[in-house]
């Protein structure tokens, strides 16, 4: 990359969008770096869904300004999105349960060979190079996914959009229905990826997985944005009381 360091990845500045006369969305402006998550915060209801589909192509601002690498884009549908290397991680996977992890990697784009058939050895050999460096510990490559753990689909699933050249992520509660041991699965997966130098912004409630998967939370509430706070400067308390009061401590950023 050519930009200046200081250059977002992803900058969503000042977006609005109503639905009827609720603002869902109300002057919202937050941003995103190459290596870093963002948390989006808020309670049910707060706009976050909402102020991401403008970002993954599901809604179309009213106003406002989508900038990739300080570049001013026009989103328009989820094509847009992924041609500009944005992927969705939805919480309900979009797997196809009956087929295995490679099938699932290249569904809608399959390796064809030069002959014109679908190329399943490049494609199981892809899938294992591309889990073998995301998680380690993946070894079932000749199941249906219906076999595999939430924590095992998820890393399918993010296995696919880095393997298609993702630089920003957007997850949904990527941890909701996983136990301890998944969810640590997935922080450390979320952890290679910013390695990777990919910007993840992460919807997340469980505030123990915001202090610890987060480097920045944006907290949302009725549609407005409360503030961005540097994880590492606040307490789990005062991001909570920003969620529930609406309110900045003192000491945020
Ligand atoms: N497609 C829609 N049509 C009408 N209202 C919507 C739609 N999507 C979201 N809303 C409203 O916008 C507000 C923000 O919702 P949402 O972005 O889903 O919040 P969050 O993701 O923080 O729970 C809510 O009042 C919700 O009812
Ligand atoms: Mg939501």
């Amino acid at each position: 990359m050519t930009q200046k360091p200081e250059t977002p990845l992803v900058e969503l500045r000042n977006i609005s969008i109503a639905f009827g006369g609720i603002k869902a969305v109300d002057h919202v402006t937050v941003d995103l770096h190459a290596g870093e998550v963002v948390g989006l915060l808020g309670h049910n209801g707060a706009g976050k869904s909402t102020l991401i589909k403008c970002l993954s192509g599901a809604y179309k601002a009213d106003s406002g300004e989508v900038l990739i690498d300080g570049k001013k884009v026009e989103i328009n549908n989820p094509r847009d999105a992924r041609a500009l290397n944005i992927e969705t991680i939805y919480q309900t996977l979009a797997l196809a349960d009956n087929l295995d992890a490679a099938s699932n990697l290249f569904l809608g784009r399959e390796i064809i060979t030069a002959a014109g058939f679908v190329d399943d050895a490049k494609m199981e050999a892809e899938t294992r190079k591309i889990m073998h460096r995301l998680n380690p510990n993946f070894k079932k490559f000749n199941v249906p996914v219906s076999a595999l753990s939430g924590g095992q689909r998820q890393s399918v699933a993010i296995a696919r959009a880095v393997y298609f050249n993702a630089r920003i992520l957007i997850m949904d509660e990527p941890t909701a229905a996983l136990g301890p041991h998944e969810t640590q699965m997935v922080a450390e997966l979320i952890e290679e990826l910013k390695k990777q130098g990919l910007g993840i912004f992460l919807i997340e409630h469980d505030i123990h997985n915001v202090m610890k998967l987060c480097d920045r939370a944006s907290v949302m509430k009725n549609g407005q944005l409360v503030g961005t706070v540097n994880v590492n400067e606040v307490t789990d308390e005062d991001i909570l009381s920003m969620i529930i009061l609406g309110k900045q401590p003192d000491k945020a950023a």
